[in-house]
């Protein structure tokens, strides 16, 4: 298979060249930045003007690109991330409908972000969308892709949830604060947090584009086995032999600007549920060894 993927930069999208290399596909990278070549990649075209893109000549799409969630949320950010994703997506769906040979499947990134605040309730896929900044991208995000599906393209979107690897994501920061002992719950940690080991992510990915069979719409892109914040905490920070005893307050959480706090207080107990049935097996369903693998250590419970 001749694969593109925007994004290939990333984190997850490096992550994804690999798989893809291993699968024995083609990688094809779309990156803004001027270069003729990229580890990993077989070829690389330029994605600077997305509606101008040349997605021609491949057999799949997967669109990961888009500014980075974390950092401040200014106003400008916020613009940026649902800019970032939502027109590039539009563009991109523009262009395929141009092509006489557009790829057939386009797999386009999204997020947990997209349940909102739902407590314990269990969200699998035909759960409604909720509410907040990264609900509304979310929904933009995969309504823009769904817009494929009218030019006769399967199109699939990966609600991830958090990304855990051994080089970037989430748990680079997290590791910073709790190496220096600030790590802790946050707020009351009773808030569920999906979560999936960056191989699995890439795997995931890799499987909705193939058609064996086809998946279509949304698909969770979690681990099976979901926590909650304070469950995650200790994990993290026994692997790590650092304590967790100190708490984040909500309210401190609650005064980051734009309204942030929603990436680090909002509970979705996500259940993959079209991956479990279609017998995806995940490498790192569990935790813990997800966490050990990423960090490099031993998981104590090999
Ligand atoms: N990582 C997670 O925990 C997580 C969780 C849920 C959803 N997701 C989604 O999965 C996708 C991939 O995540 P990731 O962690 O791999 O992302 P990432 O490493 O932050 O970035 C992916 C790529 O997007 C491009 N990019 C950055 N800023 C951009 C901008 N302002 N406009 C256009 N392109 C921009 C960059 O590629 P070039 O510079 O080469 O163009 C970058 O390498 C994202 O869409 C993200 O929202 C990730």
């Amino acid at each position: 298979m001749r694969l593109g993927i925007t994004g290939a930069t990333g984190f997850v999208g490096r992550a994804l060249m690999k798989e893809a290399a291993k699968a024995g596909h083609q990688v094809v990278a779309f990156t803004r930045r001027p270069v003729d070549s990229l580890a990993g990649a077989n070829a690389v075209r330029n994605f600077s003007v997305p509606a101008a893109a040349d997605f021609s000549k491949l057999d799949a799409l997967v669109h990961l690109a888009g500014e980075p969630v974390a950092g401040l949320w200014t106003k400008r950010k916020k613009a940026l991330i649902g800019q970032s994703r939502v027109n590039s997506t539009r563009d991109i769906v523009t262009a395929l409908g141009k092509l006489p040979d557009s790829p057939p499947v386009l797999v386009c990134a999204s997020g947990t972000g997209f349940y909102g605040n739902r407590g314990d309730e269990i969200l699998d896929e035909d759960a409604d969308g909720g509410f907040g900044f990264l609900a509304e991208v979310c929904r933009e995000w995969e309504s823009a892709a769904r817009k494929a599906e009218k030019g006769g393209i399967r199109v699939v979107s990966c609600r991830l949830g958090m990304v855990l690897g051994p080089h970037g994501g989430a748990l680079a920061s997290l590791k910073k604060l709790f190496s220096m002992g600030l790590g802790g719950r946050l707020g009351k940690g009773t808030q569920w947090m999906p979560w999936i080991q960056v191989e699995d992510a890439a795997r995931l990915l890799l499987r909705a584009t193939s058609t064996a069979p086809p998946w279509r719409g949304p698909v969770n892109g979690v681990s099976p086995e979901a926590v909650q914040n304070i469950e995650f905490t200790r994990a993290l920070g026994d692997l790590m032999h650092r304590p967790t005893l100190l708490p984040v307050p909500a309210w401190l959480l609650k005064s980051l600007p734009g309204g942030m706090q929603e990436m680090l207080l909002f509970s979705q107990r996500v259940d993959p549920l079209v991956a479990r049935l279609g017998g995806f097996e995940w490498r790192y369903p569990n935790l813990v060894d997800a966490l050990a693998a990423s960090l490099g250590v031993t998981s104590p419970k090999s």
